[in-house]
Formats: structure tokens, C-alpha cells, sequence
């Protein structure tokens, strides 16, 4: 068995894309503020991309959301480089991708990166297996170890069983575990994941979303994973960026994003948010005051859980606690709730009494 690399970060610097016959003769124009809309309306250039600036988590889970059209897709496919940016770099680790040789960037591309898409992509008259050892099949590796290191991860996935189907005899679902498969047993440190679960049913889809947290949890690769919602978002992100019209709008954590919303657009996206699940105990606990009160809880617990917990117990106080057990904080059952509505509901059930 080979032995996982280390994910390494990714930091995307003053990255700029503009779609066209002439795009560098544009740049300039851009930065000095010319808006999309000139841009193509004056010059017929389509403007992609404009000063993306973005640290991407190491081992960690990075998505990039926004509407359709806002730029998503450019962004993760300069990651490996299948755009090249018009300016700006993209360091993985301590290497350029935009300045990789075409020998350097295959190496790259093979050993370094995996993608998953939204249709799956898979191929259709290979098996799972087939599907599965496809990256190790042209790198060369021996059928035996194809084998080997594709079974653990059809296992790890839940297709244990379907080895031998054709993808059109599976699910979606199941199809798209497939897709994750396939990218695990190529072993990169990164993996690019553009809409990957947006064409599953609601169920499905948190399905596989947990299937990703459970297997992150022990894989720790860099994930580059784009959507357009909200909650798939906010749930499996470590950062979260916000993409509008090319430009980033907002980044942050989860919390960062529903507690300070930016501008409107972003507030759009967060009024409908569950805040219970975003939101951090500490967020929201008082000093303590005199001895802790009631049960503990530890910080990063979110207030639907502390709210579970605490109505389980029966009991209105709580205390916070970090990861050793200190206590930090105090927790009232009504701020848990105060601040688990949101503060449009709020607005409206005080205008209806
Ligand atoms: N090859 C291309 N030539 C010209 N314009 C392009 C090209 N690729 C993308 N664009 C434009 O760049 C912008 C961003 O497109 P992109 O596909 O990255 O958006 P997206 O956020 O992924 O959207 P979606 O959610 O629909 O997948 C759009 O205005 C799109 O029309
Ligand atoms: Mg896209």
C-alpha cells in the first residue's frame, strides 16, 4: 500500500481570467474597474475572473459557491490548470501551476490532482472495479495493486458487492460513489470536486455529504468543492468564498458568512440558513459568573445540539467548557434560542403581534 501524501495548500494570488481573442490587452482596463458588462458589451470579452485572492485550507475543505454563471468552474479548473489565467498564480504547495512545463503539469494533473464532476463522468462500458482503477491504469501500476487499492475504497464508499456493474445499472447516488471512488483510489492529495452532488436527490445528496465528512475525517486531503447551495455549504466547508459576477464577494467560515453577511446578495443566500446548525456555543455564551452552572459543553458544539442536550437534561443553564474541560463561558437556554431564529423571522413575528 502506498503511503497518502500530505495535502498541501493551495493560494490563489491575483488570479484574473477574461474569455476572448485578445484577453491580456484587457487586464488593465479591469483592474482599473471596468465592469463585466462593459467589458463584453464594448469589447466583447466575457470577464471570468477578476482578483481572486484565496488560501485554501491544507487537508482541509474549501468551497466556493455562487450563482450560476458567477465564475465557479473557472476557478476550480485553474487549479489543474485547464484554463490558463489570463494574470495571477496558482501555488500548490511551493509549485506555480501556471509556470509547470507541459511534462511537469501531466506529472502533476496524474499524481497530485483527482476530479469529481456532476455527471459522474464515468465510463460506461467498464465495470466499478474498471471505473475505479482507471487513474492507476495510466500511471502504469500493476493490475494487482489496481485491484487492491481500488477495492478499499469501493468498500470504504459502500459499493462492497457491485464490483462487477455497469454504471447504467446503478443508482445516481450509487453512480457518484463510483465518481468518488475512483478519484480515492488515484490517491492525490487534492481533489476537485465541481458540483459533484448537485444532481443528486435532497437525501442522496446529504448522504453523500456525510460519506465525504466521514471519509475526510481520516483522508485529510484538500478539497476544492464547489456549489450553488447554501446548506451543502455551510456543512462541509472548513472556508467558505462567495463568488458574484467573477469577483469574490465574501470569505470566511460558515459562521463568519451567516453571522456578518457581507452585502445583500449574501444576505439573500443566508436568511433561509438554519442557524442553529452554523452557529457556535461560544458564539453567543455570557462570562461566568461566580461557579459554573449546570452541565458542560464544549466549544464548537452548535446551538441545535446545545439545545438538544440541555432540553434532553431538563435544564435551563449550562457552561461551556474547551477541549480540556475548562470552563469559558455560560449558557442560557433562551439566548441558545434567541439566537437560533432568524433575524427576519424575528422582524416578522415581532410586526405580526
Ligand atoms: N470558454 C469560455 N468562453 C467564453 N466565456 C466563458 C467560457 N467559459 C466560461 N465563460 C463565462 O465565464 C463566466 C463564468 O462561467 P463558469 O462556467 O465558471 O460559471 P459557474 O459559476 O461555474 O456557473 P454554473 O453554476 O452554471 O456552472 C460566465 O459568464 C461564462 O459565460
Ligand atoms: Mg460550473
Amino acid at each position: 500500500m502506498v503511503d497518502s501524501k500530505t495535502s498541501p495548500g493551495i493560494s490563489v494570488r491575483n488570479l484574473y481570467k477574461i474569455f476572448g481573442k485578445n484577453p491580456e490587452q484587457y487586464v488593465d482596463m479591469v483592474k482599473e474597474g471596468m465592469t463585466k458588462t462593459e467589458l463584453n458589451e464594448q469589447y466583447g470579452h466575457v470577464l471570468g475572473l477578476k482578483d481572486i485572492n484565496i488560501e485554501m485550507p491544507a487537508g482541509g475543505i474549501q468551497v466556493v459557491m455562487g450563482l450560476s454563471g458567477s465564475g465557479k468552474s473557472t476557478l476550480i479548473r485553474h487549479i489543474n490548470r485547464l484554463i490558463d489565467p489570463t494574470a495571477g498564480e496558482v501555488i500548490v504547495g511551493d509549485a506555480d501551476v501556471c509556470k509547470m512545463s507541459a511534462g511537469q503539469l501531466r506529472e502533476f494533473r496524474r499524481h497530485e490532482t483527482a476530479m469529481v464532476f456532476q455527471k459522474f463522468a464515468l465510463l460506461p462500458h467498464r465495470t466499478v472495479l474498471d471505473n475505479a482503477v482507471y487513474g492507476l491504469e495510466v500511471q502504469g501500476v500493476s493490475r494487482a495493486e489496481q485491484i487492491e487499492r481500488a477495492q478499499r475504497w469501493i468498500d470504504r464508499v459502500g459499493l462492497t458487492g457491485f464490483e462487477r456493474s455497469y454504471p447504467n445499472q446503478l443508482s445516481g447516488g450509487m453512480q457518484q460513489r463510483v465518481g468518488l471512488a475512483r478519484a480515492l483510489t488515484n490517491d492525490a492529495p487534492i481533489l476537485l470536486m465541481d458540483e459533484a452532488f448537485s444532481a443528486l436527490d435532497p437525501l442522496i445528496r446529504m448522504d453523500m455529504q456525510s460519506v465525504l465528512l466521514d471519509l475526510q475525517k481520516e483522508i485529510r486531503k484538500t478539497v476544492v468543492f464547489i456549489t450553488h447551495d447554501l446548506d451543502e455549504a455551510l456543512r462541509l466547508g472548513d472556508k467558505i468564498a462567495i463568488l458574484r459576477d467573477g469577483e469574490i464577494v465574501q470569505q470566511g467560515t460558515g459562521q463568519d458568512i451567516v453571522l456578518n453577511p457581507a452585502d445583500d446578495y449574501i444576505s439573500n443566500f443566508v436568511k433561509e440558513v438554519n442557524r442553529g446548525r452554523v452557529i457556535l456555543v461560544e458564539t453567543i455564551m455570557k462570562p461566568l459568573s461566580g461557579d459554573p452552572e449546570g452541565m458542560g459543553i464544549v466549544t464548537g458544539t452548535t446551538l441545535e445540539e446545545a439545545a438538544k442536550t440541555m432540553t434532553d437534561a431538563n435544564t435551563a443553564m449550562a457552561h461551556v467548557t474547551d477541549a480540556g474541560g475548562k470552563p469559558v463561558g455560560s449558557l442560557d437556554i433562551h439566548d441558545v434560542i434567541a439566537a437560533m431564529v432568524t433575524p427576519v423571522a424575528h422582524e416578522e413575528a415581532i410586526a405580526a403581534e
